[in-house]
């Protein structure tokens, strides 16, 4: 199994299921609440550590005896799948990124208002982790100029421990991470605000931008394409009845990490990613 750094955010999620998502204006009754731990790239590694890998957690957080209490929550779950966090920032004050999600009881959907106050994990404190004892590298796409940092410090420092980058949200410049990085995460949100409709032609066009990545883009219940200079490979998506969608993409993510690591193929990474992103909706909460 692997040693793998997953640099990214951690969140508290309080998570308010719903019978349905309200309209503006609305008073709606909550079915149940639930608060835990999230945030990409922390959900990514959980997962990976359930696959047996050997997980760092890098971000920021602040330390529950001085700051914001609710930190707990994310370090003690974090400690209770197996992943260390010593190359991570403790701050002595601030909050903890907080996500309000609505979970619709009829569809599965989350709707997520979040809230961040809190400094992003900076590059002086990722120079300091000593990257040769990595097998996989993962960032999330965002605090766009610090990663870029990271990442161009991992090419330097290590030509050949593999790179993936999640690209979620379209960020100003966000663009600029890629060529630093192995294997691409897209969204189905990314693809949409770039005009695409269909992740097929999405991939083919990116994959002819970028010809060295491998390109994937989940695009939910219809499944999920991925192309490497040029050529396509697709996964129709497998039939569920979705509960909660919540994490979906980053256990996505994790699947195909998990397979690469394995030197599976394309399409076999695809297969698994969908069939474990797809079981994860069926049930509440991250797979555990
Ligand atoms: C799910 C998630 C939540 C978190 C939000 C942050 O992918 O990581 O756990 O609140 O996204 O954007």
């Amino acid at each position: 199994m692997a040693n793998i750094l997953c640099t990214g955010i951690a969140t508290v999620d309080i998570i308010n299921e719903l019978e349905q998502y309200p309209a503006e204006d609305d008073e709606v009754r909550i079915l149940s609440q639930v608060k835990c731990r999230g945030g990409n790239a922390a959900n990514t590694a959980v997962m990976l550590s359930q696959l047996g890998h050997q997980c760092h957690w890098a971000g920021t957080v602040v330390d529950p005896l001085t700051g914001d209490n609710d930190c707990r929550i994310i370090l003690d779950d974090l400690q209770r799948h197996n992943i260390n966090v010593q190359y991570s920032q403790f701050l002595a004050q601030g909050k903890v990124p907080t996500s309000y999600i609505s979970l619709s009881r009829q569809t599965g959907s989350r709707t997520i208002s979040h809230y961040r106050d809190l400094p992003e994990y900076p590059f002086s404190a990722f120079k300091q982790i000593p990257l040769e004892h990595f097998d996989w590298l993962h960032f999330e796409g965002r605090n766009i100029q610090q990663t870029l940092k990271m990442m161009t410090f991992c090419r330097k420092k290590t030509r050949k421990i593999p790179i993936s980058l999640e690209i979620e949200k379209p960020r100003e410049t966000i663009e600029t991470l890629i060529p630093y990085a192995d294997v691409i995460f897209f969204s189905r949100q990314y693809a949409l605000m770039n005009a695409y409709k269909d992740p097929r032609s999405f991939c083919i066009d990116i994959s002819q931008s970028y010809p060295e990545q491998l390109i994937f883009c989940a695009w939910g219940e219809a499944g999920a394409g991925a192309a490497l200079q040029q050529q396509l490979y697709w996964q129709d998506g497998i039939k569920i009845k979705a509960i909660d969608t919540l994490g979906a993409g980053d256990i996505f993510n994790a699947g195909i990490i998990h397979q690469q690591i394995k030197q599976q193929s394309i399409q076999h990474s695809l297969q698994y990613a969908c069939q474990t992103a797809a079981e994860k909706c069926t049930k509440k909460g991250l797979i555990s």
